[in-house]
């Protein structure tokens, strides 16, 4: 069953568009910058709805995001003690306090550094018996939460977001999906190198579900991301590149080092958009 969460408020806002209505691509330094950017933004969200529900992902990627947040939390410039956190995806079959289940990461990575408990956590049950009803649970528990303003993503070197492999359904709901061959060998490094440990399904929100979410952003770094990127922001709307449908939402942005954006072809427009923008409309 997902856990529910203590302050639902059921509140509905409408997606903030921010006066654009493009993927947005953000080029940064390094990762420490682009995780610096992104938890401005969910420092600025926070200020202006402390109950805010921010989407969390798991992976290496993620990381700065969450350690510039927790530096800002324990300078006193941002509070969490309302926020609430909703998980991406979960591994099937590991139990719930496996070190490596995502809720267990999730608690070590960003809600123990943050200050937020487990009541303010919602996410979706990978050790359920009946899997079909945790995922419907999950997202009727989403939707009861108002929905996520805030949706932080990684991206696969083979485009999933979330665990959304190739060719899922650019409409598909939270729902159990088997992992490709290649994503079990890159979370390898999470199971000391065996990739036989590594499960083979996961329960993920699924696309539809993922584009609800009143503002989508994907972080990428490295140069393993880059064709993965390209093809999310340059290629056409695709199932066979699931990120392809950030394309279809209204307020997505995309926040690249320098080796993830070596793919694109508008790099250069896209550096120039960013450093013409007002100041006041943030990412
Ligand atoms: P990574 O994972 O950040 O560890 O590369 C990203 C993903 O699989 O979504």
């Amino acid at each position: 069953m997902a856990v529910p969460l203590s302050s639902g408020t059921g509140r509905r806002r409408v997606p903030s568009q921010n006066g654009r209505l493009s993927v947005e691509v953000v080029i940064v330094p390094d990762a420490k910058a682009g995780g610096a950017l992104i938890a401005g933004a969910m420092a600025d969200l926070l200020r202006r709805t402390p109950d805010a529900l921010l989407g969390v992902a798991t992976g290496s990627t993620p990381l700065p995001v969450y350690e510039a947040l927790a530096a800002r939390v324990r300078s006193g410039s941002v509070d969490t003690s309302r926020a609430r956190i909703a998980q991406l995806d979960e591994y099937v079959g590991l139990p719930a306090d496996h070190p490596e289940s995502y809720r267990s990461v999730l608690r070590r990575e960003v809600l123990e550094p943050l200050g937020i408990g487990m009541d303010a956590f919602m996410g979706p049950d990978g050790a359920a018996e009946d899997i079909p009803a945790a995922c419907e649970a999950y997202d009727r528990a989403l939707a009861e939460a108002g929905g996520v303003d805030l949706q932080l993503l990684g991206i696969g070197t083979d485009g999933h977001i979330g665990f959304n492999e190739p060719c899922s359904s650019l409409v598909s709901r939270t729902r159990i999906k088997t992992l490709t061959e290649q994503t079990r060998v890159d979370n390898a490094r999470f199971f000391g190198g065996d990739v036989g440990q590594v499960p083979h399904h996961v329960i993920t929100q699924g696309i539809g579900t993922i584009l609800e979410a009143r503002h989508l952003v994907l972080l990428a770094t490295g140069e393993g991301k880059a064709d993965a990127v390209a093809a999310t922001v340059e290629g056409p709307v695709a199932a066979v590149c699931p990120a392809s449908a950030l394309q279809l939402h209204p307020h997505a942005t995309v926040v690249v080092d320098e080796a993830a954006a070596s793919k694109l072809k508008f790099a250069d427009y896209f550096r120039h958009t960013y450093a013409s923008k007002p100041d006041w409309q943030g990412i």
